[in-house]
């Protein structure tokens, strides 16, 4: 069955540029949120990231009018929706809500009995085991990973995630899909962070805990990133951009479940910039200042 028509739940962070790359990738897209204002904000994301995108498009060297019918061609491919039942329709679902797990098994509990038999389910979690949520909705062998990079409009890469019960054929549909939606896939197993995060995660914690005993300023483990391991961004303004909540979450959920693994450690600088509400970019204040997108 050709995937033609993708569902993606929640339109934040994540899930808006998810939203767009489909788009721009020629499928038709419902973007559901059951909050109207979530939803709004969630239009409003990509509005804004569509002008930025003809914008550079322009700058490069496309013609104006044919940046702006084509931007025209991806917004009109896109239909919001506050109604999950409008998700019966579609080919794939893609769920990319608040990371708590207990939501998440309650969506999938409800897209397993919302969509049809032959439809694909994919979640975007950074850190829960796929196959738990494959078995809460109730058809586990068409559950996947299919996770993102932030941000989704920019990173190339997908990881394609199999459980132990995926069945043949899917991880190869969903690869041909991210290629679409022009980016490379990976296929990996269902394990703790999958490739990027199981990498990346303790490396971050390990920058917090270089900075919480004093080894080196933060602008200096940032610059010794940067230049010494040509990283776009050092490790702490990257806590700060993929958001601080997140690292905590994802380093906490692994440290319950794997105590013994010396890898997961929590710094206690990352938590009391958390319980003092400085989450990063998305807060405006982390351990950096940041105005939008960009370090103040
Ligand atoms: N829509 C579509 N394309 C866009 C766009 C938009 N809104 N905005 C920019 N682009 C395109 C540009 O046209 C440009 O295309 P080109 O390469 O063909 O010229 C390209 O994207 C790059 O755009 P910019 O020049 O604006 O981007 P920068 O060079 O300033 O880089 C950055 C910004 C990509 C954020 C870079 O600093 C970076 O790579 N940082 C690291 C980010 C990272 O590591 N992310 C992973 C986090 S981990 C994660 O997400 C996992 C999660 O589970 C926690």
């Amino acid at each position: 069955m050709a995937i033609e028509t993708i569902g993606v739940v929640g339109c934040g962070l994540m899930g808006h540029g998810i939203v767009q790359v489909a788009a721009q990738g020629g499928y038709a897209v419902i973007a559901v949120e059951t909050d109207a204002r979530a939803l709004e904000a969630g239009m409003q994301r990509i509005e804004k990231s569509l002008a930025t995108l003809e914008r550079k498009s322009v700058e490069k060297g496309t013609d104006p009018d044919t940046a702006h019918k084509k931007t025209g061609e991806t917004r009109a491919r896109i239909r919001p929706s506050l109604e999950p039942a409008s998700l019966s329709e579609c080919d794939l679902v893609i769920e990319a809500i608040v990371e708590d797990l207990a939501i998440k098994k309650e969506l999938f509990a409800l897209l397993g009995q919302t969509c049809g038999k032959n439809a694909i389910l994919a979640t975007n979690t950074s850190s829960f085991p796929v196959t738990d949520l494959a078995r809460a909705s109730g058809r586990p062998g068409r559950t996947l990973g299919l996770h993102f990079f932030n941000p989704v409009q920019i990173m190339k890469l997908v990881e394609v995630v199999q459980t132990g019960e995926t069945a043949p054929g899917l991880v190869d549909e969903l690869r041909t899909f991210a290629r679409t939606c022009g980016k490379t896939p990976i296929t990996c197993k269902d394990t703790p962070g999958f490739v990027v995060n199981r990498l990346l995660v303790p490396f971050l914690a390990q920058a917090l805990l270089l900075l919480e005993r004093g080894d080196a300023s933060q602008e200096d483990i940032d610059t010794a990133m940067q230049l010494g391991c040509g990283h776009p961004m050092g490790p702490i303004t990257l806590a700060d951009y993929v958001g601080l909540d997140t690292s905590l979450a994802i380093l906490e959920g692994w440290v319950t479940r794997f105590p013994d693994e010396p890898d997961f450690r929590v710094p206690e600088i990352l938590r009391r910039k958390v319980s003092d509400g400085h989450l990063g970019r998305k807060t405006g204040q982390g351990f950096y200042p940041w105005d939008g997108d960009k370090k103040a």
